[in-house]
């Protein structure tokens, strides 16, 4: 049928008008009227006007999720509210320990709770002005996030306007369905691509695709939990919170409960270890947030998460397989760690084929025999490791195990510090020390080097171009260009990233040394309590046993190290090549304004009194 253009502008705002209903009929109130194929005829016969009358499309129309070209990068976007995380409770004791938290604010009154499910992807937070999405941006790290935009269109489920001409941030977490993720992985594993190890590695990695179109073929859903900020009235409640957002057309999950009993919250939460499994998407555990946001305000928040909610971890999940092997690698400290090399099992939702086994006497221990079957367990993020073997199901020909005495990279002669279980590599050249100790060196929590992964460690290394981590501040985009596989992009970038490390402030160089004891957090303590390397290397053992987070032990450790004539000109040849020796780290709020009050008086005209107060947190 031909339209002219006055009746197609007519019947394109219908078919919008149905397409906007009939997705909030199925993704927010789940109560679909029309089929699948009767959705598609709506959505082709809006492509077909508009292809026909191009200057009808407007933004927000549902056949504009996906734009047409790629970003070249995402730009950061600053959360007006910032994005906490949660702390968390493994156990009932912990809940309740929860609970006696909040009734010390909350006096003698009733709490009241309400339960969510704690939906395992990326949180984001979508921005609408006047019923508009106008962004959508990840966490990052909780200030400062990426603008994806782009990528949060595609999402079915994310509304592109809402029923309501709000102005609002919403947060919530994008993640992909269980169905969709069995796909995409049996679809790359087709296709000769690695595949993703869990549902939130792939929505985490679809979402960071500069090209939206890749994001739009993944099938990813959203839901989302909580207001940042409203103009309107602002609820009294959580609930209410979530009834505005799902009224709003948002994607709310149904499944929330009240609580003011919190043994029966308990109860709930336990029953969900069995009942997670038939979800059509994973979760990690429930979340218990204070319903009475006037009390939010007056429990308020620590520097990473709100003291009115906590997550509820579900413990972790074992499973047995078959123990193949028995590998010996070599850690950043010349430890030889004993890891097992498994059949393949999925646990928690990713694929296994490798667990820690701690150390040669534990596996006596537990009398662990390369061949038996296993029990495997994670929980959480860490890294999975084998609690024992099912004697049971032994058919006299699994081995025991035998200890190696020698380093299995460079041969030395192991050996054990009195006291200590792990067998150690003496070498302080050995091949696998200096690749761990790169490798740590660049990674996320030490100077952040992005490109600077095992595998460009271990081809540098090859190539003999570093022998320490002072000589990656000497490479050149040339030299880099000749590995192997390294393009002309790869080695610009790489050369750009390891310069822009050589800003960072001085707790990240302090942790990437690598100095026995020293985490990331006592490095922090160090660089704020020394403000510059020189300085702590100065330091003796009763100036550091007065740092908050240093012990005795840790305090040896650091002056045996900085007493190594090879650190200190390690050192010398970083200060040469411009790294920043000084702490230029920003105050956190706590350390700043912690324990602080502040008074809101007078009149505020672009904000309430809440938003106030949480910008000020
Ligand atoms: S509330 C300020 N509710 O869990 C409180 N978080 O470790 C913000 N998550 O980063 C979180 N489901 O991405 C909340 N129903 C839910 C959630 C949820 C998943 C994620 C969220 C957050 C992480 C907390």
């Amino acid at each position: 049928m031909m339209l002219d253009e006055n009746a197609a502008r007519q019947r394109a705002q219908e078919l919008r008008t149905l397409l906007h209903r009939h997705n909030y009929l199925y993704y927010v109130l789940d109560q679909p009227e029309i089929t699948d194929a009767e959705y598609d005829r709506l959505v082709r016969e809006l492509q077909q006007i508009e292809q026909k009358y191009p200057q009808l499309v407007v933004s927000d129309s549902p056949t504009q999720r996906v734009g047409g070209t790629a970003l070249s990068g995402f730009t950061s976007v600053t959360h007006q509210v910032p994005m906490l995380s949660l702390s968390n409770a493994y156990n009932a004791e912990e809940l309740r320990d929860f609970h006696r938290r909040v009734l010390q604010v909350a006096g003698s009154q009733p709490v009241e709770y309400v339960v969510e499910l704690k939906i395992d992807g990326l949180a984001v937070s979508l921005e609408y002005t006047d019923g508009v999405l106008v962004r959508g941006a990840t966490r990052g790290d909780g200030t400062v996030g990426e603008d994806i935009t782009s990528n949060l269109r595609t999402l079915l489920s994310v509304p592109l306007r809402l029923q309501q001409p709000l102005t609002l941030v919403a947060r919530g977490e994008a993640y992909m369905p269980k169905a969709a993720f069995l796909r995409l992985n049996q679809e790359r594993e087709e296709a000769g691509l690695p595949v993703f190890a869990n549902p939130r590695n792939a929505a985490a990695g679809s979402l960071r695709q500069l090209d939206p179109k890749v994001a739009a073929s993944r099938g990813l859903q959203i839901f989302l939990y909580g207001l940042a900020t409203v103009q309107t009235e602002r609820p009294m409640t959580h609930d209410a919170s979530l009834r505005l957002m799902q009224d709003a057309g948002l994607p709310v999950n149904r499944q929330r409960v009240l609580f003011t009993d919190i043994e029966q919250l308990i109860d709930y939460c336990l029953s969900w270890h069995a009942l997670r499994h038939d979800l059509p998407f994973e979760i990690d555990g429930l979340v218990i947030k204070v319903n009475d946001l006037s009390l939010h305000e007056r429990l308020g928040t620590t520097a990473k998460s709100p003291r009115w909610a906590v997550a509820y971890k579900f413990p972790a999940e074992q499973v047995r397989t078959k123990l193949l092997a028995i590998e010996i690698t070599v850690g950043r400290t010349g430890t030889l760690n004993p890891t097992a090399l498994l059949q393949p099992v999925t646990i928690a939702g990713s694929v296994v084929s490798r667990a820690s086994l701690h150390n040669a006497d534990l596996i006596a221990e537990k009398d662990i025999r390369v061949g038996d079957t296993v029990i495997v367990q994670k929980a959480g993020d860490v890294i999975p490791e084998v609690v024992g073997p099912v004697v049971e199901l032994r058919t006299g020909e699994e081995q025991p195990f035998q200890m190696t005495d020698q380093c299995p990279e460079c041969g030395s002669d192991a050996i054990r510090y009195p006291g200590e279980v792990a067998w150690r590599c003496p070498n302080v050249s050995c091949p696998a020390l200096l690749r761990e100790s790169l490798i740590h060196f660049a990674s996320r929590d030490a100077m952040d080097i992005e490109g600077l992964g095992p595998a460009m460690v271990t081809a540098l290394l090859s190539a003999g171009l570093v022998h320490n981590v002072a000589d990656l501040y000497y490479l050149s985009q040339d030299q880099l260009q000749q590995l192997e596989r390294v393009g002309a992009k790869t080695a610009e970038n790489l050369v750009q990233a390891i310069a822009v490390s050589k800003q960072n402030s001085v707790e990240r160089l302090i942790f990437g040394l690598g100095i026995r004891f020293v985490g990331a957090k006592g490095a922090e303590s160090l660089a704020k309590h020394y403000r510059s390397l020189p300085a702590l290397m100065q330091a003796n053992e009763s100036s550091l046993l007065s740092v908050p987070d240093v012990g005795g032990k840790v305090a040896e450790s650091i002056i045996s190290y900085f007493g190594a004539e090879a650190n200190q000109q390690l050192i010398e040849k970083l200060s040469t090549a411009g790294v920043n020796m000084s702490y230029i780290g920003v105050e956190t709020a706590e350390d700043l304004l912690g324990g602080k009050a502040f008074v809101i008086t007078g009149t505020l005209p672009t904000m309430s009194r809440d938003d106030a107060g949480k910008l000020i947190e």
